[in-house]
């Protein structure tokens, strides 16, 4: 099967944050928006039929995962991330901001530090404050285009913090970093050290450019699987974000139950039907979907590259290794960020994310998703160099 992903297809109107939003959040009505990490597709139509099948069917009744889902999410992750999963490993929940406020409520106590890299996304820190947790930030830094662990800081902010959880975002947003083995077999040995429970949220674990490879944090030993808990969803993959499921692991079953316990004193009991289908469909039958949009997302990307060599060069790209958000430095513009925010959102009509919403270390950086038909990639660049082009 051939699959599309260049017809643009209306958003507007349809309940959809991306488009719906503009004059609530304070930008221009006919502002183009490539922020919030959801793709301007249609999901796959395998994963359409098995909605509709279900649609037909009628009812929506509580429901709860069977057999075939926990086989489906297996084979995904063997299959595509070499992890081989125990079905008891795996929990669910609306979402994996949900699941990370459960681990903050499961593994720390109010007042207790809770650790994030920074820049980062903005729901760590915010989930962190809004559960009254210390927030603890160690910065990253960019060195040669790709931005890096500064590992001393990394454990002095452990140490100094008694910090008990820590958030990990692999790849991450909005870097585009996919962490190398050693990369995380260093955070491991140190958490490890410190008695750090490490949250790895690797929802974008899906999107890694070639040659680089997703490595799940659970695969990198024993003892780094047992200390930790690792969440993922299809929601990026197959843009079911409104569908509100993610799939969580969790090997140690001290941590799964305190996981447990946290996540159902919230009332969450089962899950959401229509993602519990979307989700078997999509591990199920969405392999060749995968491919053809990662195929899509390369060529949106070296067309952006070379759009910005060409015409806009003092615009830099950090090459992303993972995610389908690219992170724009300004900085040679020169521009305060409330400055650089309002020129691209009020005269180049652009809704991006502005940079230092992840944490200070992102001023004069925008992220732009570039999960979008190249028609509409095209106008957000040709807006960016109707007013940044010398
Ligand atoms: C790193 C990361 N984690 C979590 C989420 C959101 O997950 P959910 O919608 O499942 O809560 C996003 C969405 O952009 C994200 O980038």
């Amino acid at each position: 099967m051939t699959y599309d992903f260049n017809t643009i297809t209306d958003r507007k109107g349809t309940n959809a944050i991306k488009y719906d939003l503009a004059l609530a959040r304070g930008k221009p009505a006919d502002a183009l928006p490539l922020w919030v990490a959801d793709m301007d597709f249609p999901t796959a139509p395998e994963i359409l039929k098995a909605l509709h099948d279900k649609v037909s069917h009628g009812i929506f009744g509580y429901s709860a995962p069977c057999e075939d889902f926990y086989e489906a999410v297996k084979k995904w992750q063997k299959e595509e991330h070499d992890f081989s999963v125990e079905r008891k490993w795996i929990l669910t929940t609306p979402g994996v901001v949900f699941a990370i406020v459960s681990a903050i409520r499961a593994f720390t106590e109010k007042g207790e530090a809770v650790l994030i890299q920074t820049p980062v996304y903005y729901p760590f820190k915010n989930m962190i404050l809004a559960n009254n947790r210390k927030l603890v930030t160690s910065s990253l830094f960019e060195k040669d285009g790709k931005w890096q662990i500064d590992f001393e800081d990394f454990e002095r902010k452990i140490v100094e913090n008694d910090v008990k959880l820590f958030i990990l975002c692999s790849p991450h947003n909005p870097v585009g970093r996919v962490w190398r083995r050693a990369e995380l077999e260093r955070i491991s040995e140190i958490c490890l050290r410190h008695k750090v429970i490490v949250f790895a949220d690797e929802i974008h674990n899906d999107f890694v450019y070639e040659p680089d490879r997703h490595i799940v944090y659970q695969t990198l030993s024993k003892e780094a699987a047992e200390n930790s808990i690792v969440a993922t969803s299809a929601s990026k993959t197959f843009n079911l974000a409104g569908l509100q499921f993610s799939t969580i692991f969790i090997q140690n079953p001290q941590l799964r139950a305190r996981f447990q316990d946290a996540r159902n004193a919230t009332g969450y009991d089962e899950p959401n039907l229509m993602g519990l289908v979307a989700t078997q469909a999509a591990y199920e039958h969405g392999k060749d979907w995968l491919s053809a949009l990662k195929a899509h997302l390369s060529s949106n990307l070296d067309f952006l590259r070379c759009y910005l060599k060409e015409k806009l060069p003092r615009i830099r790209l950090i090459e992303p290794e993972g995610t389908y958000l690219v992170w724009l430095d300004f900085s040679d513009y020169g521009y305060s960020d409330s400055e650089l925010d309002d020129l691209i959102v009020h005269k180049a009509k652009l809704w991006l994310d502005r940079g230092s919403m992840f944490g200070c270390e992102g001023e004069g950086y925008q992220r732009m998703n570039i999960a979008t038909p190249r028609p509409l990639l095209e106008e957000a660049l040709n807006r960016l160099s109707s007013v940044f082009q010398d």
